[in-house]
């Protein structure tokens, strides 16, 4: 019996919501056949954005949505993306596969897709590539209201109003596809391009830095050193790679050595996010700037037969612990993680949505973020819990991941994932504070570590009604099956 307390009256801050937010890149099938169809497509579609993805997403609770890139970020010329679209320009999307972009899909379908599926929009502009003249004038014509050269354009191509925009990044991995800087001389560049960044009327924008891969906290250092007053939160890229670079493995043909390594990578993201911590809480100890983790995830090799610039993998349930097991880490680390954005939302890397033609799957991953958006803007619980190991060869790595919530009915959510593939975890919850009323649950597990949706089954891996939780003696008891990711809710 494996026991985890949590504290009812030991409350942590709030978890933003955005920690459960998207990214979407012009990268594969991510926009183009993913999200944007066209208006003359057979495709049901509003204005030329996929009716069945806008449901699946609106259903999901997706709160922001981070777009254009990536790499393509520092490539994207905004002017491109915008006015009749005989007359947009198209351009070779050198990073992606080197295929033609169209910019049928810019500035003003971007805003449009975030308004349908409920996402605050995040943008990231161009430092690498652009000219902070550029950068001035795209945020002049998303959020000025008066008489300028921008707003008369913006209006010109039908939009009156400006948009409100709060997130705006600068510059995407400078440290490579962004333009291979070194940490000082990005620090340079960004406070230039950030000073005119400007804020129009009421709209105040968040700026985002970039900031470092990985464990490279020499960037993190030189960047808060150098340039904090000027920016509001500092991104981090971190993928889960199962080998290395050059042989990633497959999403979907994996034994139980790559699983295991899988998540004991994806378990690196807790000591990762920790170090950045140190280094932040040395020059803000208030805790004002945020850690914005924008791109994170499970990169595999590509299915085989597909565009190896496209990115496109397969999903199964090892995705949705690793989805589980991040977003505990993030909630659990929210005083400082105020975003996160999984990379990435449609047909990309680990995405929650596959798409061939007209059809539509949600993947195991979706599975999860639906699950666990009762976290969304909840108060974070203090949690203890009494971890055994789950070992395989010489290696081990803890069984259970948790994070536990308090909403504002005062109902707590405990969200616990088995990593364990073959043997459940007996629990004993004892909450602090409080005395359990009563308990209900959700589960997404499979028989196999690679079960997975696909078109012909999608239903394959989904959640289910948990019904292994009963409230004894005012504690909470349940069986965790074994290789499964669980909600509790405690009333
Ligand atoms: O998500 C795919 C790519 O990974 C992004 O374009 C880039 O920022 C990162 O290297």
């Amino acid at each position: 019996m494996q026991n985890i307390k949590v504290y009812a009256d030991r409350k942590k801050g709030t978890i933003n919501k955005n920690i459960y937010g998207h990214f979407s890149e012009h990268l594969g099938r991510c926009i183009y056949g993913g999200i944007w169809v066209g208006k003359d497509s057979d495709i049901p579609n509003t204005n030329g954005i996929r009716n069945d993805v806008i449901e699946a997403l609106r259903e999901m609770k997706i709160p922001v949505l981070r777009w254009p890139g990536g790499c393509f970020a520092d490539e994207y010329h905004w002017m491109d993306g915008i006015g009749p679209y005989e007359s947009r320009p198209t351009m070779i999307n050198t990073h992606w596969g080197g295929v033609t972009e169209n910019n049928h899909f810019g500035t003003h379908e971007f805003f449009e897709l975030c308004e349908l599926i409920g996402a605050e929009p995040y943008i990231n502009g161009n430092l690498g590539s652009g000219t902070v003249y550029e950068m001035q004038q795209w945020v002049e014509y998303m959020t000025f209201d008066g008489v300028s050269p921008m707003a008369d354009l913006r209006k010109k191509n039908g939009r009156e109003q400006p948009w409100k925009l709060k997130y705006f990044g600068i510059g995407n991995e400078n440290w490579g596809c962004g333009g291979n800087m070194t940490p000082e001389y990005y620090a340079d560049e960004y406070k230039r391009y950030a000073t005119y960044v400007r804020n129009y009327g009421g709209n105040r924008i968040y700026k985002i830095a970039c900031g470092p891969a990985g464990d490279d906290t020499n960037w993190t250092e030189v960047l808060m050193k150098k340039a904090s007053k000027f920016f509001d939160g500092l991104s981090l890229h971190h993928y889960t790679i199962t080998h290395d670079w050059t042989n990633k493995g497959s999403a979907t043909n994996f034994d139980e050595a790559e699983w295991f390594m899988t998540l004991k990578r994806t378990l690196e993201m807790d000591a990762i996010i920790t170090a950045h911590e140190r280094v932040m809480d040395k020059y803000d100890p208030e805790k004002k700037i945020a850690l914005i983790v924008d791109e994170w995830g499970n990169w595999f090799d590509v299915e085989p037969g597909t565009n190896p610039g496209f990115l496109f993998q397969q999903n199964t349930l090892r995705d949705a612990l690793v989805a589980g097991i991040n977003l505990n880490i993030f909630n659990n680390h929210c005083s400082r993680v105020q975003m996160a954005n999984i990379a990435q939302m449609v047909n990309v890397l680990q995405a929650v949505i596959l798409t061939e033609g007209s059809r539509m799957i949600k993947t195991p991953t979706y599975h999860v973020f639906k699950m666990y958006a009762v976290h969304q803007d909840a108060q974070l619980l203090e949690t203890d819990v009494e971890n055994y190991l789950y070992s395989n060869g010489s290696e081990s790595i803890p069984k259970l991941s948790v994070s536990s919530s308090m909403d504002a009915e005062g109902k707590i959510h405990v969200t616990i994932c088995n990593l364990d593939p073959d043997n459940a975890a007996d629990i004993n919850l004892q909450l602090e504070g409080a005395k359990a009323g009563k308990v209900s649950g959700k589960i997404i597990t499979a028989d196999k570590i690679n079960a997975m949706n696909t078109f012909e089954a999608p239903e394959a891996v989904t959640e289910k009604i948990f019904e292994d939780a009963a409230v004894e003696d005012g504690a909470v008891k349940a069986v965790i099956p074994a290789k499964s990711v669980v909600l509790l809710e405690i009333a």
